[in-house]
């Protein structure tokens, strides 16, 4: 399990900024479920580092005994339930004044989690769509313009291999896309299929943090490549793995982020220089000469014992880049949402994690409508953050607050504890694309004392594994 956290004192100390304010002009903080016990503590925290906020509750006196009078400075109420459209009506009056939003809102006994945890989340981000959606740019765009013609293959003959690849454009329906395609093999020391595209003048890609692709693959392993003009004997490699799809399944978008790129030349990796040459170790995107895809058995300079030779197929749809910025929605959402999904091997790995009341009871199929509701968010195109809580109390003692990734995670957290990540979390371009689960541990381990910023950017679209 990758279980990485951060304590609350770094959080808590750390200077923020309103971003979501400053850049957007004084723009508010929307918190859907204002009311509830976790949304309350969400405003108060949102008030007292001095943002505006606008709270959404279903009913004006419970919103009141939850603390949330008229009288509080920088908080405007409005209200509205999810079954008779009028919180999405409320939601449509003040969304020019929203710079972001908070996500409180759970299910009742008279709310069932379809329309609370799914339905209403899809119709709220519905609502911010256009206006909070990120701005990612395609180097790259096979669906709409852009042809292979450009790219060349890079294979291993070129060492005396017997690897071949090709990039072709290729369209199904109404879809168009690239499809890169060959044959790995080991003879006569060979072991890579390559393609790459190369710029002339290279490209300034320096205001953006990564690259973003839109891929269909077949469960293989993958490596982007990037050369710069200034390092021109090695290229920068970065791995991805793609699920297993067939045409006409969902395209997954895969961020890498360009600090994830490591030096290579001729599959090994250069963290150092024997002849005593300086050079970058972290790739500098201010001078990219090509960009490209690999396909290859070395992995972090040797050859990677499970690497299966044979065909393979990438299909690519966009390359482009991204730029992280805090998220605009964070959904908080509950530990163990993909439970249900689990296969038997995973269940019997994780029998702790497995074996609890509400995986083993999910009430009115709650863990499912929230992980549906995560998708929903997911798919908006809106830059946001998941958190997924465990058992949320009012006692539980102070501690080091760990995040991590698996869904694995079984324990408690305090839930003012959980209101400071959330707004946390809205201020940090680290949890850009990110869904992580939460507890809180009184004896920290050295290993659960990292940061946000460590934590895997999700792939959209992804089967629900985790
Ligand atoms: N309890 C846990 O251990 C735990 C663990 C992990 C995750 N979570 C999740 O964390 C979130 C917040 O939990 P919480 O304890 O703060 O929940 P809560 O106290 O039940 O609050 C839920 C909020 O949603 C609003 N709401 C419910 N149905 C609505 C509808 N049909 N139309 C409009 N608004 C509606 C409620 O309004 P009213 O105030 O008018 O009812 C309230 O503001 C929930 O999604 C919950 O599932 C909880």
């Amino acid at each position: 399990m990758a279980f990485v956290g951060i304590g609350c004192g770094v959080l808590r100390s750390r200077r923020v900024s309103v971003c979501c304010c400053a850049e957007e002009g004084k723009k508010s903080v929307l918190v859907v479920g204002a009311s509830g016990k976790l949304g309350r503590l969400v405003v108060e925290e949102l008030l007292r580092r001095k943002m505006s906020v606008v709270g959404l509750a279903r009913d004006r006196d419970r919103a009141k005994e939850a603390g949330l009078g008229d009288d509080l400075e920088g908080l405007d109420m409005r209200f509205g339930t999810f079954e008779d459209g009028s919180a999405v009506e409320a939601v449509e009056a003040v969304k020019e004044d929203v710079g972001a939003v908070i996500w409180a809102a759970g299910p009742s006994r008279t709310s069932p989690s379809a329309i609370v945890d799914n339905q209403a989340v899809n119709d709220v981000a519905g609502k911010f769509k256009d206006l909070l959606a990120g701005k990612d740019d395609y180097l790259f765009d096979f669906e709409n313009s852009s042809r292979t013609q450009s790219f060349r293959q890079v294979d291993d003959v070129v060492m005396g291999g017997v690897s071949r690849s090709t990039i072709q454009s290729a369209s199904e329906g109404n879809e168009q896309y690239a499809r890169f395609q060959g044959n790995v093999s080991f003879d006569n020391n060979g072991g890579f299929c390559a393609i790459r595209n190369d710029f002339s003048p290279p490209l300034d890609l320096s205001k953006w943090t990564g690259i973003v692709l839109q891929v269909r693959g077949d469960g293989k392993r993958y490596k982007m490549s990037i050369k710069v003009d200034e390092e021109m004997e090695f290229n920068y490699q970065a791995k991805f793995t793609t699920s297993a799809r067939s045409t006409g399944q969902p395209w997954e978008t895969i961020r890498i982020p360009f600090s994830r790129f490591t030096p290579m030349k001729r599959g090994r990796l250069q963290l150092g220089s024997p002849e005593g040459r300086m050079f970058n170790v972290n790739l500098d995107p201010s001078k990219v000469v090509s960009v490209g895809f690999l396909r290859s058995s070395i992995e972090g300079g040797s050859r990677n014992p499970e690497f299966e030779t044979g065909p393979f197929r990438l299909d690519v749809r966009k390359i482009g880049v991204y730029k992280a910025v805090p998220p605009r929605f964070v959904l908080l959402s509950s530990a163990a949402v993909t439970r249900p999904f689990w296969s038997k091997e995973k269940k019997a790995q994780y029998p702790s994690s497995y074996d609890i009341p509400i995986v083993q009871l999910n009430p009115g199929n709650v863990l499912v409508e929230k992980f549906n509701g995560e998708q929903q968010v997911r798919k908006s195109g809106i830059p946001y953050a998941i958190i997924r809580y465990t058992g949320l109390n009012d006692d539980q003692p102070d501690g080091t607050l760990v995040l991590a990734q698996g869904d694995t995670l079984v324990g408690r957290i305090n839930r003012k504890d959980g209101a400071k990540l959330a707004v946390d979390v809205l201020m940090d371009s680290d949890a850009y694309y990110k869904t992580f689960e939460t507890m809180t541990i009184t004896k920290p381990s050295a290993s659960s004392v990292q940061s946000l910023g460590l934590l895997s950017l999700d792939i959209v679209d992804s089967a629900p594994s985790g």
